[in-house]
């Protein structure tokens, strides 16, 4: 899979407004190229926060884990897919059933949306899970089941942690992606983030796109930090290709 090094990184957008977003994506500047709008962002600004990336040539990874009837959850894909949206999410706990669904809409459109599935939260503790799913299986376990159903479904790729994105490449295939938040250069700090790795340990570890927040945003120099983790998945990349 053939992925440049500036597109692999994508910058979580975690504001609440649109003077927020132009502040920071403008002072980053041509460093990224990709951002992640999520729920909270994309209702405050009405969407717009879509838009205005879209209008500056930024690609945007939107964060909304759709999670609903096949019908629903369907239209709702052809939507982000009509806003020409780089990559968008679905909820596997949707299920294959709608999954496909969401699959097949996408090929009779022609799409080029990267469509990926959210499997199980890291909120949730194994006995969460345990009780709330009544399952003997553990996160890892379920977590990579959801993947395996995301492929077979037809959707491209999954959230996964750094840590498990090797044994979803070995299940799921080379060119099934991973979209890995919890990373974390030495030099920043690990904020809320439990099962945490470097940017050049994802990627040797088999991630394909690294979402990134607060050790960007939050950062004095922004594009500073930006162009070390570039140059870390650079390193990783070097590493796996030799
Ligand atoms: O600031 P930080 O680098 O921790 O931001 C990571 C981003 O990835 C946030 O937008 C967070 O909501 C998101 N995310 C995550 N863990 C998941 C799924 C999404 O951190 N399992």
């Amino acid at each position: 899979m053939k992925l440049k090094v500036k597109d692999r990184l994508i910058v979580a957008l975690d504001y609440k407004t649109l003077d927020e977003v132009k502040d920071i994506v403008n002072e980053i500047g041509d460093s990224i190229s990709t951002y992640k709008v999520g729920l909270e962002l994309f209702l405050n600004t009405r969407g717009e926060a879509v838009d205005f990336l879209h209008s500056i040539d930024k690609k945007v990874f939107l964060d909304l884990k759709f999670h609903d009837i096949p019908n629903t959850t369907t239209m709702a894909s052809m939507f982000a897919n009509n806003q020409e949206v780089f990559m968008f999410n679905v909820h596997a706990g949707g299920g294959p059933t709608m999954m496909k669904s969401v699959s097949k809409m996408l090929k009779e459109n022609s799409s080029d949306s990267i469509a990926i599935a959210v499997t199980i939260l890291t909120s949730f503790t194994e006995k969460e899970v345990a009780t709330h799913f009544k399952s003997n299986f553990n996160i890892s376990e379920l977590a990579n089941h959801w993947a395996v159903e995301t492929k077979e479904s037809g959707l491209h790729g999954v959230v996964c942690s750094p840590l498990e994105a090797k044994k979803i490449k070995e299940l799921c295939g080379e060119n099934f992606y991973t979209i890995c938040p919890g990373v974390r250069p030495i030099w920043a700090s690990s904020n809320d983030q439990k099962r945490i790795m470097t940017p050049k340990v994802a990627i040797e570890n088999g991630a394909d796109f690294l979402v990134v927040g607060r050790p960007i945003t939050k950062s004095e120099n922004p594009i500073h930090s930006a162009k070390l983790i570039l140059k870390e998945i650079e390193e990783g990349l070097k590493i796996i290709n030799d």
